[in-house]
């Protein structure tokens, strides 16, 4: 095991993406773009041209899936890379210089920038283009080898032979390293050479800069607020050609203009949906990264969302030089990278915000953070997820007095509450671009919901449908009759309560659709499902390929991520012009409708709350595209008076979740709170719980107990755990430590519930660990809360249990499932020897993983176990985020050192459980398994290939692919090459500073 492996550290696969960085930073490939980048402006010059071309609205279409975090070591990925680099290699030695400088030229130059005059580009891409037009020509110091090693150097130091052998020989390895060190070194100190025209155009840049920077220093009540709100006009220019947004609404310019943003205030703005309250946080974002050089902290509710976003902004921070860094999925690294010449964005989940910032606690470095901006503030009374969201907010609040928090939300009842707990101001406003009429449907008849009405609706119109006999039987609700009102020319979307009755209902509504929907965008429909066929190696869902032909489909979390990914395109784009969803559409992502039609006021058994009904009817109205939209909800009789309340009730209120859970959340703050040395004494610790939402809440959250005394029991919990201990310091104080097992728990992200199980199933491990196969590592990180998620079919159990090897049986026996307690089981037969269910269950789990380790195929192992093939997908993303937590939790446990090295590796499998070389194309947000594949057999191969591809040609040669999305993915790959090559610039620097303490006479 190589030292270095201990730097895998929680989702991000720290050595190996160094690794990589180096393999690829070796690469001409590298030398290409690292002859545009230089310490002023490490940008990768391509996008700066490309972008400017792009004419899409960015974001607001995409899609649920899985991260990926890094490259692996792999040596087939190596070997792929080392053919990357002979054949450009061999295409430089074949070409003239220019030839060659045409294929590496700024692919992004689409048509509409082919003629632009090359002086009004920025200076990073002129330097670009005559490093790669002038190979031959040295940059002004004369050394041979600066920025473009290869180009100018392509030197005898690699023998062909052995590349294709894969084998590189150390010692070229090495030069490798030594050359880009140089490389960086010259880089650094490379004088710009750029025309007058560039630099008189970044001067005037630049003073737009220093003068927004001033007016952030010298604000005054007026108010004087540079260009565009204290920022370069060039931000104003972006927002338009990349976002198609030409002026700010009234409220938004209001917004951004108050005293509270001026001078810094916490600040909760809340306005209903679709109002646009992403850009004036955006804004905000922009002037903390730009003129006061602070990180910036976006904290989103949904992987997503996070996705969604990083694509969104990429094309941005590659314009106005900053970084997005993605922290969802298994995103994300812990500390943060270092950036010295750079403000980074740090775009997060809930949860990953939270590590993020506790990271930065330990490392002293909080205070870089400027700026937090919470989407959907109100996710903070959501469950545990809520609790996570008050614990991060509240250590910042008591950590950090130089950041400012902003939160967004729609309306709230109770904003007074969550002002006392940020200490913000709030800003509210009714505005929403595109009308929302909500309607009910009752019988054949249709009313408008109407609050100030006493009967709460008034009656609208009677729905006009000539049904058959049995056609009013099987859709006694008339949906067919109101949807296809819409479609196919609008879209519509119907929430339904549980997946099945989305299936059935889409499978329902097309036997009776007219054949002429089949002929609407046929080909397109035929090119959806031929893609949803590759997607599943081969199967298709029948479900799917029955409603598609007309332009239905289903959506919920039972869909692989590719499926909804390939669903959601399609809709967005018209293919598709019915979507029946569960509630879960209507969080995460941005797909709205002409008409939503709620099929009935029920998430499952129960009844719809106020912001689950307000998320979904927020759907409709596509801005820009209708001049209104509408909901309807379909009520039985007996449904009546509780839905009047859910319509006409005033605004939800949102509650502290820390005692959620038998006080989980309450529990694991206080744990943080001593593990990372924030609190070390009981006063400390009640300190701080002041600062909380709780505390503002606690007469109405916790009636019975003071806060006073739910701390102090939570701390007497913690100490019956093991996991914090009093000791007493030199004044006899008593002082508050974290164990070692409090320790790893905090450190692993480990639920407190079931931290002592963990320990001691993985210190029965050791006693006995099955090591010539997964199954037993495999079982050790099957996460216990999916446990409960899924019960076993005993006869797959049996069937599953006999193909095992006997030493794997035995292993099986030995957690405490035997051979005849599933036989018994598969025989339906009574078992009187009782067993732990749990156990059982979750050994059934761990054979899914098992199988899919072996297998690789979702489809077979989905049918293979009788479950979909989503849940089998979220199992496998589960166990590999679980894996990282136990590999974290062993860390810091000396008993388990065993592990660790186990850990990573098994961690590896579970995360890439895709062939090995997708996974560089993967790294990127937003591609998934599916559209790396296309990409990979259309030759773009690396990050490398994805970053300089020219988005016609992309567009021409992968199938479904929309422009706006070529864009997208162009622009994200360049963000994290930038990313990559300054982390490794940073390295670099680092290593060839002069220590300030060096030993002198
Ligand atoms: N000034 C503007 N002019 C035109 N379109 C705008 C403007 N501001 C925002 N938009 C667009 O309006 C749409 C909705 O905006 P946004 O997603 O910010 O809404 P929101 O208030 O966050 O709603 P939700 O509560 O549903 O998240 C987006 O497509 C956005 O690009
Ligand atoms: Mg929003």
């Amino acid at each position: 095991m190589s030292p270095h492996n201990k730097k895998v550290v929680g989702s991000g696969l720290v050595w190996v993406r160094w690794h990589f960085c180096l393999e690829f930073a070796c690469s001409p490939m590298f030398a290409r773009v690292s002859s545009g980048l230089s310490l002023g402006s490490p940008v990768s010059p391509t996008v700066q041209r490309g972008v400017l071309s792009v004419k899409w609205c960015c974001s607001d279409n995409e899609d649920l899936f899985e991260g990926y975090d890094s490259i692996v070591a792999d040596s087939s990925f190596l070997a792929k890379l080392e053919d990357v680099e002979l054949q450009t290699r061999q295409c430089y030695d074949q070409q003239t210089p220019n030839a060659c400088a045409d294929d590496l030229s700024d692919s992004m130059l689409a048509e509409d920038f082919r003629d632009s005059s090359p002086r009004a580009l920025p200076s990073s891409q002129l330097e670009f283009q005559k490093a790669i037009t002038m190979p031959h020509k040295s940059p002004s110091r004369g050394a041979p080898s600066s920025s473009t090693p290869y180009l100018m150097n392509p030197g005898p130091a690699v023998n062909h032979a052995d590349l294709s052998v894969h084998k590189p020989h150390p010692k070229a390895r090495r030069s490798m390293k030594d050359h880009l060190k140089k490389v960086l070194m010259d880089n650094a100190a490379t004088a710009s050479t750029v025309s007058k025209m560039v630099q008189q155009k970044e001067a005037v840049m630049n003073e737009e800069m220093s003068f927004a920077m001033q007016a952030m220093e010298s604000i005054t009540s007026e108010g004087d607020l540079g260009p565009f709100f204290g920022l370069p006009s060039k931000v104003k220019d972006l927002i338009f050609r990349l976002k198609g947004i030409q002026d700010l609404y009234e409220w938004q310019k209001t917004c951004l203009s108050l005293d509270s943003i001026q001078q810094r205030r916490n600040l909760i703005y809340s306005l209903p949906t679709s109002g646009g309250k992403t850009l004036v946080a955006e804004i905000l974002i922009f002037k903390e990264l730009l003129c006061r050089k602070k990180d910036a902290l976006l904290i989103l509710p949904y992987i997503s969302l996070v996705q969604e976003k990083v694509r969104g902004l990429s094309s941005f921070g590659i314009e106005l030089d900053f970084l997005v860094e993605e922290y969802a999925g298994s995103k994300g690294k812990f500390p943060p990278v270092k950036r010295r010449n750079k403000n980074s964005l740090y775009i997060t989940t809930i949860e990953k915000g939270h590590s993020l910032v506790n990271s930065l606690i330990e490392n002293d470095r909080l205070d870089n953070i400027g700026l937090v901006v919470v989407d959907e503030l109100h996710m903070l009374g959501d469950g545990s997820r809520g609790a996570i969201l008050e614990m991060t907010l509240s250590k910042i609040l008591y950590m950090s007095k130089s950041t400012q928090v902003i939160g967004m939300s729609a309306t709230l009842g109770n904003v007074k509450d969550l002002q006392s707990f940020l200490r913000a101001e709030n800003y509210t406003n009714n505005f929403r671009p595109v009308e929302l009429k909500e309607y009910v449907k009752i019988k054949d008849s249709i009313y408008e919901v109407d609050p100030k009405e006493e009967a709460c609706f008034t009656f609208s119109r009677l729905l006009n449908f000539k049904y058959s006999s049995g056609m009013q039987k099987m859709d006694p609700d008339h949906i067919i009759a109101l949807a296809t009102e819409v479609i196919p020319q609008q879209s519509c979307l119907i929430f339904c309560a549980t997946k099945k009755n989305c299936e059935n209902l889409a499978g329902m509504i097309c036997k009776y659709l007219n054949k002429e929907f089949i002929k609407h965008k046929e080909a397109e429909k035929a090119t959806l499902l031929g893609e949803l066929k590759s997607s599943g190696n081969g199967s298709l869902c029948p479900v799917l390929q029955k409603t598609i032909p007309f332009g239905l489909a289903y959506h919920h979390s039972g869909l692989t991520s590719d499926e909804r990914k390939l669903v959601e395109e399609a809709y967005s784009s018209g293919v598709l012009s019915l979507l029946t969803c569960t509630s879960t559409l209507a969080a995460g992502i941005n797909l709205p409708a002409r008409r939503v039609i709620l099929r009935s006021p029920y998430v499952a058994a129960d009844f719809l709350k106020r912001s689950q009904y307000k998320q979904m009817v927020g759907r409709a109205g596509r801005a820009g595209i209708d001049a209104m939209g509408e909901s309807i909800l379909i009520l039985q009789d007996k449904d009546i008076n509780t839905a009047k309340n859910l319509l006409c009730a005033p605004m939800e209120k949102c509650y502290s979740n820390l005692l959620h859970d038998g006080g989980r959340g309450l529990l694991s703050l206080i744990l943080s709170l001593i593990g990372l040395k924030i609190t070390t004494t009981v006063e400390q610790v009640k300190d701080l719980m002041k600062g909380t939402l709780l505390s503002v809440q606690e007469a109405q959250v916790s009636p019975e107990k003071s806060l006073w005394d739910l701390t102090v029991e939570s701390i007497q919990t913690l100490k019956q755990k093991n996991l914090i201990e009093v000791s007493s310091d030199e004044n006899n104080q008593n002082i508050l430590q974290i164990t070692r097992l409090g320790r790893a728990t905090y450190k692993g992200s480990v639920d407190l519930s079931y931290c002592d199980v963990l320990y001691r199933d993985l210190s029965k491990g050791l006693e006995g660990l099955l090591l010539n196969s997964f199954l037993h590592l495999v079982y050790l990180v099957t996460p216990y809360d999916m446990v409960h998620q899924c019960k076993p079919d005993w006869m797959i159990y049996f069937r599953q249990f006999t193909n095992l090897s006997a030493a794997e049986q035995k292993m099986a026996t030995t957690v405490g499932v035997p051979e005849s307690f599933v036989a018994r089981k598969a025989a339906g037969q009574s078992v009187r020897k009782s067993v732990d269910v749990v156990v059982v269950n979750r050994l059934y789990l761990a054979l899914v993983l098992f199988s899919l380790l072996k297998e690789t195929n979702l489809w077979i192992v989905s049918e293979r176990f009788q479950l979909t093939r989503g849940f089998v997908q979220t199992l496998l993303s589960s166990a590999s985020a679980f894996g990282s937590s136990v590999l974290h939790f062993t860390e810091e446990l000396e008993e388990f050192w065993a592990y660790k090295a186990l850990l990573s590796e098994l961690t590896r499998r579970l995360t890439y459980c895709v062939q090995a070389e997708l996974i560089p194309l993967m790294e990127v947000s937003g591609v998934l398994e599916h559209r790396a594949k296309q990409l990979y057999s259309a030759g773009y191969k690396t990050l490398a290939h994805l970053a300089n591809a020219d988005p016609q040609t992309l567009v021409q040669t992968i199938e479904n692919l929309f422009k706006k999305q070529a864009y997208q993915i162009i622009a994200s790959a360049k963000m994290l090459l930038t990313e990559k090559a300054e982390a490794l610039q940073e390295e670099v620097d680092d290593l060839l500073m002069l220590p300030l303490d060096l030993p002198s006479l």
